[in-house]
């Protein structure tokens, strides 16, 4: 492919309103994106990788410079292998900032033509995140408007309201 492609890497357990803040504004720098899910059942995850990839798609549905796709094993070699050398990720509160801090010069370490790019989420999704969306949505608490609604609709099929 040709032009920009970046590898955002994630969970994605689910797609939140805040990735897909991250991807609106990646696509203005980027001319492709791969969402890359990592394949790791020791999260535990409460969706399947296909249940994600399904989700993922059905968002992004509109998009054509898209792609969904699973790796596993070390994100660098991942991005390599997709002929990209950027890794993207989103940044919310100062918190955030030591694990990414971290997983960038590591990522680094273990391959230096693999550039690490941050943007940040819109304010409005500064406090969301996948896991305190998932416990709002166990206690049937309102997560209506932080997350599409075909993603609330999945959760509170899961959580069985
Ligand atoms: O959404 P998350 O859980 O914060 O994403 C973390 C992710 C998938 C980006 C990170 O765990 C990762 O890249 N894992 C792949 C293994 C790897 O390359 N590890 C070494 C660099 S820290």
């Amino acid at each position: 492919m040709s032009g920009r492609l970046a590898v955002y890497p994630g969970t994605f357990d689910p797609i939140t309103n805040g990735h897909l803040s991250i991807v609106n504004r990646a696509l203005k720098i980027f001319d492709k994106l791969i969402i890359a899910i990592l394949n790791n059942p020791q999260k535990e995850p409460l969706f399947s990788i296909e249940e994600r990839i399904a989700m993922i798609k059905d968002v992004l549905k509109s998009k054509s410079n898209i792609e969904v796709d699973v790796f596993d094993g070390l994100l660098v070699d991942y991005v390599i292998e997709k002929k990209s050398n950027v890794v993207l990720r989103g940044i919310r509160a100062l918190s955030d900032f030591e694990y990414e801090f971290q997983m960038a010069l590591m990522n680094r370490k273990l391959n230096r033509d693999v550039q690490s790019i941050f943007l940040m989420t819109d304010y409005k999704w500064f406090y969301i995140s996948s896991t305190i969306i998932k416990e709002a949505a166990s206690f049937n608490g309102d997560i209506s408007g932080l997350v599409p609604p075909s993603v609330c609709r999945k959760l509170k099929e899961k959580f069985g309201y």
